[in-house]
């Protein structure tokens, strides 16, 4: 591969200059570095195709080094070097993601095979992300924020239990890819995950989608079909929009879930099966619990490990790594040049609140693409094309009306936001908005906000 670039690493300069030469030789584009601290400038500085890495340097080590790009998001494909190489420090570097591992004296032909072998693989690897995130088929949970970690420690220690998981969040917060997430993690990774959403299904299909059906059960069951129960036997049934379930249904699942049987629809077998169910739900359970909507019993059996996943509007310091993985994905997907966001439209992004959560980021961004021309996509675009176009004064203005009147629309749109931030806990509430307890009531009742109005549990 003519013209890749090589970035040497090794204290050595006999190393360096012979290295560099027979790579030139070979019409490489070829760089060094003494030591680690030069070696993180030039990286950050330049995208090299490939770093040749010692493992023994001045100030700091060589896996170190690779273990710090690799934890500061660079794949840059590696090939460690060692003039002492134990077998443990090349584990440990392939571990960490180096591409193989060379021992000193390096001869020129091997150094060339490894440096062939290692760009093609990490064009394979990047030609498979690019069609991954075509295909829209990434299910990674982005974000760094204090809640996401949180959420993805939640995430990890459902997967090690064995219980119901049911996760709850608004919609489009990214209940789907987390419970891939608690699969992807469990002891059942290797079993099947089955998804059944219980919204999209036609009630009088439920049944047999859930459980099966004998040839001829009902009209058009032609042929015996084994349902996502058995199906899922030994790994994950992912039960999305659980809170929709038909109450005949709730009733049936209820059963399954004691006995860990089922039988399919017009048969009498009884079959025995071992399935984790993972539910979620964008519904209040407990609401449609007290309006007789969704089963107590039911809930409990499925509540085991509640999940909650945050709307984006509380991280929304993860709105610009999304945004950039979604530009990329959108971009992709559309054949078109990477595009970019200028600071200012990112901050403009970073400053609405998303009541569609990530979803609606994602569905911006797409349109953020398509109907911008220009390779950098401005403010003033973006702009445009947001919801709040201009929030601020100008929502609250009318003209003619007493500021005193102006004032307390304000007021309350900012009292109810907050108190949705803290699904209608008062004292949050209030603590939040430095008032006493009292005076948010008698502020909340002056201002006409009613209790009940708000979503979420009440306290
Ligand atoms: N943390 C995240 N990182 C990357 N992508 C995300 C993240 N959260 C959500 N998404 C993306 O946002 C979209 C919505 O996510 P998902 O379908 O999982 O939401 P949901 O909570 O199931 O919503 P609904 O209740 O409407 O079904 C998907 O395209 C998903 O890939
Ligand atoms: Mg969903």
């Amino acid at each position: 591969m003519p013209h890749a670039s090589v970035l040497i690493v090794d204290d050595e300069k006999n190393i360096l200059s012979t290295l560099s030469r027979a790579l030139r030789l070979e019409d490489f584009d070829v760089d060094v570095a003494g030591n680690a601290d030069i070696t993180y400038r030039k990286l950050a500085a330049k995208a090299y195709d490939l770093l040749l890495l010692d493992v023994q340097l001045p100030d700091q080590d060589g896996l170190t080094v690779l273990r710090t790009l690799r934890e500061g998001g660079n794949d840059v494909p590696v090939i460690m070097m060692s003039g002492h190489g134990t077998i443990e420090t090349a584990v440990e570097a392939t571990r960490l993601g180096a591409f193989t591992f060379l021992e000193k004296p390096i001869g020129t032909e091997s150094l060339l095979i490894a440096i062939r072998n290692s760009l093609g693989f990490a064009q394979l690897a990047a030609e498979n992300r690019q069609l991954k995130e075509a295909s829209g088929a990434t299910d990674e949970l982005l974000g760094d924020s204090r809640v996401m970690v949180d959420l993805r420690e939640r995430i990890a220690l459902a997967s090690n239990a064995n219980a119901n998981v049911l996760i709850t969040g608004e919609r489009g917060t990214g209940k789907e890819l987390v419970a891939r997430a608690i699969h992807r993690g469990s002891q059942r990774a290797a079993g099947p995950y089955e998804k059944l959403n219980c919204a999209a299904v036609p009630s009088e299909l439920i049944e047999s989608e859930l459980f099966g059906h004998e040839a001829g059960a009902f009209t058009g069951a032609t042929k015996q079909r084994r349902g996502k129960f058995e199906r899922a036997s030994g790994g994950t049934l992912f039960l999305d929009e659980v809170g929709d379930m038909p109450a005949q249904m709730q009733a049936k699942l209820l059963r399954v879930l004691q006995e860990n049987e089922i039988e399919r629809v017009g048969g009498s077998a009884v079959i025995r099966v071992d399935v984790r169910i993972v539910a979620a739900t964008n519904k209040d359970l407990r609401r449609e619990i007290d309006e007789g909507r969704f089963r107590a019993d039911l809930h409990d059996r499925l509540n085991v490990l509640p999940v909650r996943v945050p709307p984006l509007r509380e991280r929304l310091e993860d709105v610009p790594r999304l945004a950039e993985h979604f530009l990329r994905q959108v971009c992709a997907a559309n054949g078109r040049r990477g595009k970019s966001l200028s600071e200012g439209a990112m901050k403009l992004l970073t400053s609405y609140d998303y009541p569609g959560n990530v979803r609606e980021l994602r569905n911006l961004i797409e349109r953020l693409v398509i109907l911008t021309p220009d390779e950098v996509v401005d403010e003033r675009a973006a702009r445009a094309l947001l919801p709040i176009a201009g929030a601020g004064a100008g929502t609250y203005y009318r003209p003619g009306t007493p500021l005193r009147r102006m004032l307390a629309t304000v007021e309350r749109d900012l009292i109810l936001r907050a108190l949705e931030h803290h699904r209608g806990h008062i004292t949050n509430t209030a603590a939040d908005l430095g008032l006493e307890r009292s005076h948010l009531y008698k502020k909340m009742k002056a201002l006409e906000i009613r209790r009940e109005s708000r979503g979420g549990d009440k306290r």
